[in-house]
């Protein structure tokens, strides 16, 4: 496996490959990233997976200078995987002046993540388009547990006509249901035990909802209030259309919940795509 800092090395190595699957992380590998790296390693003769913690993407307060850097370890994992290349650009590289050119999202960036994160899909937005940019890849993976990202992801590279295509990866979790994220380790151990009651609590409005309940309102009030008693800081859970992320119709058959809350000082968020036959 190849570790390459620069873009301009990059895009010397990869001049001469035919198809290369790119799968951006901010490093912290664990198995929901390298799930994405298998599922390049299937439709790419060479993987490139790119490690940059954006700074862009962090809001004032957030947790930028926490974020686990685990490079060697990230490395080994890739390795061992059989991820081609590793694009681990330094901030200087990413953003050699500072950067005053940036990719605004539409409307749909603003809701749900965007409405507790100011700024961060623009922050997203622009640094996937500049590493498309350094990787030309042909198609790039994303996971759905980042599901608001993989819509705007998405619609940059419809609107933006990049040949990019771009694959859903499916969540991957733990025994109990917790959905893989860097930001778990944060959890002591009494909050870890408590952290996989937000899926469960989204299987529940997916029973009902699959029972024929379509109160969504009632449904999302009564899920956010259920989480606040056990503790919990909600910021929103909500049932959405899966395409465009907007509130749903009682006959849409293509849905999604999606929440965000924080335990202790840890933020998770999840998702659950519910399909009504
Ligand atoms: O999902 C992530 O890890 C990040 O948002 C991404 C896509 C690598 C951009 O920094």
């Amino acid at each position: 496996m190849q570790v390459i800092r620069k873009i301009s090395e990059l895009r010397a190595r990869l001049s001469s490959e035919s198809r290369v699957c790119c799968v951006p992380t901010m490093g912290n590998i664990h198995d929901g990233h390298l799930s994405l790296v298998r599922i390049g390693k299937e439709r790419a003769p060479t993987v490139v997976t790119t490690i940059f913690v954006n700074r862009l993407q962090f809001g004032q307060g957030e947790d930028f200078e926490q974020y686990p850097r685990t490079f060697e370890d990230d490395c080994e994992k890739l390795e061992a995987l059989g991820n081609d290349i590793v694009f681990c650009p330094n901030e200087e590289e990413m953003y050699p002046e500072p950067q005053v050119f940036f990719i605004d999202p539409p409307k749909v960036a603003k809701r749900l993540e965007g409405r507790f994160r100011p700024g961060h899909f623009r922050g997203v937005c622009t640094v996937v388009s500049k590493l498309f940019n350094a990787v030309q890849p042909q198609l790039a993976v994303f996971g759905k547990k980042d599901y608001q990202q993989l819509a705007i992801i998405r619609e940059l590279t419809e609107q933006l006509c990049l040949p990019i295509e771009i694959v859903s990866a499916e969540t991957v979790r733990a025994e109990d249901g917790l959905a893989l994220s860097s930001r778990n380790r944060f959890l002591s151990d009494e909050e870890r035990k408590e952290a996989p009651r937000m899926r469960d609590t989204m299987n529940g409005i997916r029973s009902a909802i699959l029972d024929g309940d379509r109160k969504y309102v009632a449904m999302e009030y009564a899920a956010g209030a259920r989480l606040a008693r056990y503790g919990w800081n909600v910021d929103y859970v909500v049932i959405r259309a899966q395409k465009g992320l907007r509130r749903p119709t009682e006959d849409e058959t293509k849905l999604v919940v999606l929440g965000a809350a924080t335990l202790g000082s840890t933020r998770l968020i999840d998702n659950l795509e519910i399909n009504v036959d």
